[in-house]
């Protein structure tokens, strides 16, 4: 028999993912698959080796509550290598089970009813759900087109005594913009004389393009006190369904983060922990944007002789394109379409807002083998010039 009691609906905008109906739609229609953001190629092999000798040593057991200590050494090491922050190995860092767990865990364990939390948009999708099941609310600032970039002034507008935290994300996902110094200082000059904690979303931290560098709220002397710093492993070694990651805060916040991190997941993965930490004692491992920025260039080269118009990407495996010039539709219909007839999945970039914005632009992954990124450039070729 069916449950028949009255279901607490705790998400009632949620429905099906836009990622879960593109990728539907582009297995039942055979069209290449550009939408759902994660590679077609395969991880490192010696790292898979790492991963089968972790395995093979007795790694299978429950790993520490924090992660494995030699794992948060190298990250310890690392943050000071590329970042000059220095973070205690035993109290600020926390393994966890991807970016997203890092995300959810530090907000349940800091949002509170009637908090605000104020969110740029277009904003990753996990970002609203969570801070609702916390009990508060999302505050929407709108990025602006074509730039993807804050306009402060109106971030200060909606900054109130019931604002608890930030979100922030570079490079950021589904534009590829990436933040300056500057945007930085902005943030940290208005949060400056508040409470206002800052999560920042870096898992795309090693993938900026064109000699841009990658700035971390952990380098900032006013925010880092104030932030919780979230990143992939999955992103970062092309390994997306291992989801791994970790998050990194000040000792007082990082507390109250691993109190509900402990009774959320205890710990995460314990064989890929220490895999992970024999492969990154070699820094090079890091060394990925240039791979990155060579897809990007090459896609976009094939692209040059499409009607669809890019918008920069700075960062993230991800480009823009706006198609203005092919249609009027709404990007929802249109990336539909362009599945159904050109073969080639993408994602509308109007679902990462939370009232659709119509930018005319579609979000590609270009984190893919050169063969999927020529297929998928010829179809729309041979689409957008009929
Ligand atoms: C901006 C952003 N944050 C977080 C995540 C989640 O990372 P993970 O796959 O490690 O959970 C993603 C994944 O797509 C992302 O794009």
């Amino acid at each position: 028999m069916e449950f028949q009691g009255n279901l607490p609906n705790k998400l009632p905008q949620v429905g099906t993912t836009i990622f879960t109906t593109m990728s539907a739609l582009a297995a039942e229609t055979n069209a290449v698959n550009l939408s759902q953001g994660f590679p077609d190629f395969q991880v490192n092999p010696r790292l898979v080796e790492m991963v089968n000798k972790a395995m093979r040593i007795g790694h299978n057991q429950y790993a520490p509550m924090p992660g494995v200590r030699v794992l948060r050494d190298v990250i310890q090491r690392k943050v000071k290598r590329l970042y000059n922050a220095d973070f205690d190995v035993d109290q600020e860092i926390t393994i966890t089970a991807g970016g997203t767990q890092g995300l959810t865990t530090t907000i349940l364990s800091t949002i509170r009813e009637g908090d605000e939390v104020i969110l740029f948009t277009p904003a990753y999708d996990s970002y609203a759900p969570i801070i609702e099941l916390a009990g508060g609310s999302p505050v929407y600032v709108q990025l602006k087109h074509p730039t993807y970039l804050p306009d402060w002034d109106e971030f200060k507008q909606v900054v109130n005594h019931r604002t608890r935290m930030v979100i922030i994300n570079t490079p950021h996902n589904p534009t590829g913009a990436v933040w300056s110094k500057g945007d930085f200082d902005m943030l940290a000059t208005i949060l400056n004389g508040t409470n206002i904690m800052v999560i920042s979303d870096e898992v795309y931290e090693h993938i900026v393009f064109d000699g841009h560098q990658h700035h971390s709220v952990l380098s900032h002397p006013e925010l880092q006190h104030r932030s919780f710093a979230v990143f992939s492993f999955g992103k970062t070694f092309h390994a997306t369904g291992w989801k791994l990651g970790y998050v990194i805060a000040p000792a007082n916040l990082m507390a109250e983060f691993r109190k509900v991190h402990q009774y959320e997941v205890f710990s995460v993965n314990a064989p890929l922990q220490y895999a992970l930490a024999e492969y990154m004692q070699d820094d090079k491992v890091f060394e990925i944007a240039e791979m990155y920025q060579q897809k990007r260039d090459f896609f976009h080269n094939l692209m040059a002789n499409t009607k669809f118009k890019p918008i920069p990407s700075f960062g993230t495996y991800f480009q823009l394109y706006d198609y203005s010039a092919l249609s009027d539709e709404n990007d929802v219909d249109y990336a539909m379409r362009l599945t159904r007839e050109a073969g080639v999945a993408t994602i509308p970039i109007s679902v990462f807002f939370n009232v659709p914005r119509q930018d005319k632009v579609l979000r590609f992954c270009f984190a893919k083998s050169e063969s999927t990124l020529a297929e998928g450039a010829k179809r729309l070729h041979s689409w957008s010039n009929a």
